[in-house]
């Protein structure tokens, strides 16, 4: 699998930004995540491609995966100022995936299409950066997210500016990305709109259907977001492209250890 005939270059030409269609294509995607908060490009991976990193990847998250649980409010922070620890807006909630490592598919596709030029150029044009880089991290920067029967990712503000995640397994049902756009600001972090949408009363809770193979740009620093719970026997089975302003950014081993249940590389 080549990484350029892994994706609809005509559909998506991001090998091609100087042309016309690549302008119009940057033009287009940007404005849609200023309105949006979200891009979803759905058939950016081929099928067939995606089914064969399902394939590569399956046997790895099966024996290999490290599992991923964590309790947290929606802050994912427990230091707050001027708020009750028992207050409803700081409600804890239970996240729980498997995470394989770049380390361990370092020979695939998805490993080149991280690394590849064109589409770091392509996600930086989107987000409004001059340039980004992938991380110097082995670990941290690619990593595959999986969840099982009852696995979910409760509701969370990012910390990161910008999410990358291409889709490749949906569940029989559940794992649904659901979204609730700007529910807090810089300066404001909106604890009675938030007891409202851990209440299940927000009406302003965005479903969003995705396709195995679809390319997601996420601003998810106030937007309250989550993956709904998984049921069935098929996962749920993203990627997740993690890219910096600068180069050399790593995790610290106690960073690793926390998310990956290691430090060291493999191979
Ligand atoms: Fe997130």
């Amino acid at each position: 699998m080549n990484v350029s005939g892994s994706i609809d270059l005509e559909k998506y030409p991001i090998h091609q930004l100087d042309s016309t269609a690549g302008f119009e294509l940057v033009d287009r995607f940007r404005s849609e995540l200023e309105t949006n908060g979200a891009l979803i490009m759905a058939g950016f991976l081929r099928q067939s491609v995606v089914e064969e990193c399902v394939a590569q990847l399956s046997p790895i998250i099966e024996k290999e995966s490290f599992v991923h649980n964590r309790e947290h409010n929606i802050y994912f922070d427990d230091h707050l100022d001027n708020v009750a620890v028992d207050a409803s807006a700081l409600a804890r909630m239970h996240t729980t995936s498997l995470t394989v490592c770049g380390d361990q598919i370092a020979s695939s596709m998805l490993w080149d299409l991280y690394q590849w030029q064109p589409m770091i150029d392509f996600i930086a044009a989107i987000v409004g950066k001059d340039r980004l880089y992938p991380m110097d991290d082995p670990l941290a920067g690619l990593n595959i997210k999986s969840f099982r029967d009852g696995d979910v990712t409760n509701w969370h503000f990012d910390r990161s500016e910008f999410t990358i995640t291409l889709l490749l397994q949906q569940p029989i049902s559940g794992g649904v990305f659901q979204i609730r756009q700007n529910l807090r600001s810089d300066g404001n972090p909106n604890y009675s709109g938030v007891e409202k949408l851990l209440e299940g009363k927000d009406q302003k809770v965005r479903s969003v259907h995705l396709e195995p193979g679809t390319l997601t740009v996420f601003k998810g620093k106030h937007s309250a977001h989550r993956v709904s719970p998984v049921s069935g026997s098929r996962k749920r089975i993203v990627a997740v492209f993690s890219y910096f302003d600068s180069p050399g950014v790593r995790f610290s081993d106690e960073d690793r250890i926390q998310f990956y249940g290691r430090s060291q590389v493999i191979n």
